[in-house]
């Protein structure tokens, strides 16, 4: 079936709906959705077309002509693009790092900022992940949403972020996400699930009645890309993989068989 294109306009009218109605005329078809502004609900239009056994069609997001020169611009407008879906968790993605031993090993974690430096996460610095990134400071990183069928892939050198950073992030924490911080040993074997509850309990009674600092042994990590690949699903198995790479204080951009 050939792929079509369907041009959501600024206006914010989403013919979203009008593709809903035309059923079986797009029967099978896989629509690549070029998305010139407006709101347009991606996961939503999915779920209905998912819904029915015959009417599998999925929606996915075209390269962007604009931005061509700057993964960071890129990778901005792709997430809000997740975020105005109604995926859960949208900075989630997928960190993987490896150890002294040469072993890969993988986990979610959360974005929790970028910018032109690099991506950010926290984390308990003593935690499995935290000890592969001592031993070996690199990091890869895979970002997945499902309503717009978009992969990004970044991969580069890890930096703990400063103090000041750190402190600012950790303050604007909710007061429970700061108590299980310093209660978590993350990654260290728990025995009973009481002794957390009784560490939660330690750590309540200790920062009672004033603000919870943030642990010496909890920061955030900073990936500092070398490598990122964008990757946006198209019909036929045919997708599109940008992939930049670093070069001096610039990227240079080429293509990818799929
Ligand atoms: C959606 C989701 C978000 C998560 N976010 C974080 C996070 O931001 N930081 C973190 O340390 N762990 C986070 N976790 C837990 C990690 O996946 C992991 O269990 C934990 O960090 C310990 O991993 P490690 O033993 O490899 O260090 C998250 C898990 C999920 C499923």
């Amino acid at each position: 079936m050939d792929a079509r294109k369907l041009v959501v306009e600024p206006s914010g009218a989403v013919p979203v709906a009008a593709l809903l109605a035309a059923g079986d005329e797009f029967r099978g078809a896989r629509i690549g959705v070029i998305l010139s502004g407006g709101n347009v609900d991606l996961a939503t239009a999915c779920a209905r077309f998912s819904a029915g056994e015959a009417t599998r069609l999925q929606l996915s997001v075209l390269p962007p002509e604009v931005a061509a020169d700057d993964p960071f611009a890129r990778f901005g407008d792709l997430l809000e693009r997740a975020r105005a879906t109604d995926l859960p968790e949208p900075n989630a993605f997928t960190l993987a790092t490896v150890g002294a031993d040469g072993r890969p090993s993988a986990r979610v974690v959360l974005l929790r900022g970028f910018d032109t430096r690099g991506f950010v996460f926290y984390t308990n610095l003593e935690s499995r992940k935290s000890r592969e990134l001592a031993a070996n400071p690199y990091a890869a990183l895979c970002f997945y949403w499902l309503p717009l069928d978009v992969q990004v892939r970044i991969e580069g050198a890890i930096q703990q972020v400063s103090d000041a950073e750190a402190d600012s992030y950790f303050a604007s924490r909710p007061r429970g996400s700061q108590i299980g911080a310093w209660a978590s040993l993350q990654s260290t074997m728990l025995q009973s699930r009481a002794d957390l509850e009784e560490r939660v309990a330690e750590i309540e009674a200790r920062f009672a009645d004033q603000e919870v600092p943030r642990p010496p042994f909890w920061s955030g990590l900073r990936v500092v890309p070398e490598r990122m690949e964008f990757w946006y699903g198209q019909p036929s198995r045919l997708h599109h993989r940008d992939v930049y790479t670093r070069k001096g204080d610039g990227w240079t951009l080429h293509h990818l068989y799929p």
